[in-house]
């Protein structure tokens, strides 16, 4: 690893999915491993410097390994490590199926909002377990302004990096329970519902990170077209497996090119702030 450096502020987040278990390509400064009140993230966190000094946070969800299943990621602890560690916006990478026809296998998509399939099952709240009545704002659950500010980023980085690989915005993602993938009624009521991608791990970490007031957005590669296409075989581990690695290089380029930007906004402090007070009036007390 290279020397620690002057420790400049850490203000930028970066969650790994299926088959992104690190940016490989940035210069690793060091490793950290904080343990917070929910027990310790999913991986030690990788601190990298970009070429012009600043740095990211990274935790591969699943672990460097891929040995944590979706419903057993520890989620409120990895978002509470990022915290702790001064980031102020998170941009979670996710392999996806697509609902759509349009949405291709390798495609990217930023979605805006969220069915929630894994409702009471998987610990949702910092609050929990605590006497503390707190409702987060979710209607919107990515943040508008870091949204905004990476879309036209990505779109600029596939064109030149990716030629041919399509970003779909404003789209909607049913994360639903796994382990086992999604019946063929399912897919096509999820469609009917409204769903445009599918995934296992975008929640509880959107509730979680405007609970810790965070910025969050999703940075979402369709693999496969789950279950709903007629005359096709539904969706297994193969199938998502073959365009994982064409993905996973393409969103280091895209985690690459978005974190100076995001930084330098997070810095000059007059842009994605809507993370940062966003529970004040969320707690219920006593008068
Ligand atoms: N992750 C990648 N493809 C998926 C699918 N079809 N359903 C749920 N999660 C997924």
């Amino acid at each position: 690893m290279a020397e620690a450096g002057q420790d400049g502020p850490v203000l930028v987040g970066v969650i790994g999915g299926s088959g992104l278990y690190n940016l490989e390509h940035l210069t690793p400064i060091k490793e950290v491993n904080p343990e917070t009140p929910w027990g310790f993230a999913s991986s030690p966190i990788t601190i990298s410097a970009l070429p012009s000094g600043v740095r990211v946070a990274f935790v591969a969800r699943h672990g460097t390994a891929h040995n944590i299943n979706p419903s057993s990621v520890p989620t409120r602890a990895n978002i509470a490590a990022l915290k702790s560690l001064g980031v102020k916006a998170i941009i979670a990478f996710s392999a996806v199926g697509s609902l759509r026809e349009e949405i291709r296998p390798g495609d990217f998509v930023i979605p805006s909002q969220i069915i929630d399939r894994t409702k009471g099952i998987r610990p949702s709240s910092f609050f929990e377990g605590t006497s503390i009545v707190g409702h987060a704002m979710f209607g919107e659950p990515f943040s508008g302004q870091l949204v905004s500010l990476i879309e036209p980023l990505v779109k600029k980085e596939l064109e030149t990096e990716a030629p041919g690989v399509q970003l779909h915005t404003d789209k909607c993602v049913v994360v639903m329970e796994g382990p086992q993938f999604s019946t063929r009624a399912e897919s096509n009521m999820y469609r009917a519902w409204g769903g445009d991608i599918i995934n296992m791990s975008t929640l509880p970490e959107a509730k979680l990170a405007r609970e810790a007031e965070l910025s969050y957005a999703l940075i979402a590669t369709a693999t496969d077209y789950d279950s709903w296409r007629v005359g096709e075989e539904p969706v297994t581990v193969a199938e998502v497996i073959k365009t994982l690695k064409t993905n996973a290089d393409a969103s280091r380029k895209v985690a690459a090119a978005l974190i100076e930007d995001v930084s330098n906004a997070l810095l000059k402090g007059d842009v994605i702030t809507d993370g940062e007070g966003s529970m004040r009036y969320s707690v219920i007390t006593h008068e």
